[in-house]
């Protein structure tokens, strides 16, 4: 089963779908498939990845009001392994049109059920808002991965995210966790930067993530050329922190939750039993 998470954080600009893009990619640099899901009606994850805006072309809102199935919308991009669910504007009438409709903090959650089987991660971009839209992706998700910059005022804005996902686990979602602080656009250099992640740290404690982004213009550069930044310079610092970040992330999961490919296909080329008694496979 993938392991769902949410990339979130009420605060525009912080850097979730940079982190999105680029961790998804990452992962799937690994060998890991990972299907990323643009829940954003700006739609930064689709065209970062490459994707013309296109109306017709089945995306997140199908997926949440019925539409389609999320397999449907899926789409394959590179690195190889890697899959995305595209979004489009249109996607802000889901927030209003879903309101009516029953269910309607489920719909993503039920809309992934049939493809998580086949991936190890689902990443969710969601978009700078605690509305319907990220209500869903927390509710879908496991996890929320939360992006932050080192700025005076970044603790204030993340309480409140606290908050609703407090609210999510007492109504809808009793095991959502986080999955950790990811510092963005870090400048250690400067004073400033170092006081607030010290602060950052006693708040969140294990959960401040040891990889933090430092401002790299490669990344900044990247989904102008509808890429990954590894994809686009392997070799800079934004593409060398990013897999930095997914190899702590899959670090920080129970070794039985973390099968890679590479170890799945050597437990699936293992021979057979050859008694019936082991009988049922599915
Ligand atoms: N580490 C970085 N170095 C340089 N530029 C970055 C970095 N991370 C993000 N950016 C740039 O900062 C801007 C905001 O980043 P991004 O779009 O990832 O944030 P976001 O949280 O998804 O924004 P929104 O809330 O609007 O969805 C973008 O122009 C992006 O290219
Ligand atoms: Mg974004």
């Amino acid at each position: 089963m993938g392991r769902i998470i949410a990339v979130a954080n009420q605060k525009g600009g912080v850097g979730k779908t940079t982190t999105a893009i680029n961790l998804s990619a990452s992962l799937a640099a690994a060998e890991i498939p990972v299907l990323l899901v643009d829940c954003d009606p700006q739609s930064n994850s689709t065209s970062g990845l490459g994707f013309a805006k296109d109306p017709d072309r089945v995306s997140t809102y199908h997926v949440l009001m019925g539409l389609a199935s999320a397999r449907e919308a899926m789409l394959r991009v590179d690195p190889d392994g890697l899959f995305v669910i595209p979004a489009h504007k249109n996607l802000i009438g889901a927030n209003i049109e879903l309101v009516s409709q029953e269910r309607r903090e489920f719909r993503l959650r039920e809309g992934l059920e049939t493809v998580r089987p086949e991936f190890e991660f689902i990443i969710l971009d969601c978009p700078p808002a605690l509305d319907l839209l990220t209500l869903n992706a927390l509710v879908a998700a496991d996890s929320v991965l939360i992006p932050m910059q080192p700025e005076y005022f970044a603790l204030e804005g993340v309480s409140e995210l606290m908050d609703t996902m407090e609210r999510v686990r007492q109504s809808f979602n009793p095991d959502l966790t986080v999955e950790g602080v990811v510092l963005t656009m870090y400048d250690e250099r400067t004073n400033l930067a170092q006081q607030v992640a010290g602060e950052l740290k006693k708040f969140f404690g294990d959960r401040l993530l040891r990889t933090s982004i430092p401002r790299n213009v490669r990344l900044a550069e990247a989904p102008s050329h509808g890429k990954p930044v590894l994809m686009y310079d392997v070799h800079s610092r934004g593409a060398e922190c990013y897999i930095r970040l997914a190899k702590e992330i899959m670090s920080r999961l129970p070794s039985r939750q973390r099968p890679t490919r590479a170890e799945q296909m050597m437990t699936e080329s293992q021979p057979e039993p050859e008694t019936e008694a082991l009988g049922t496979t599915d």
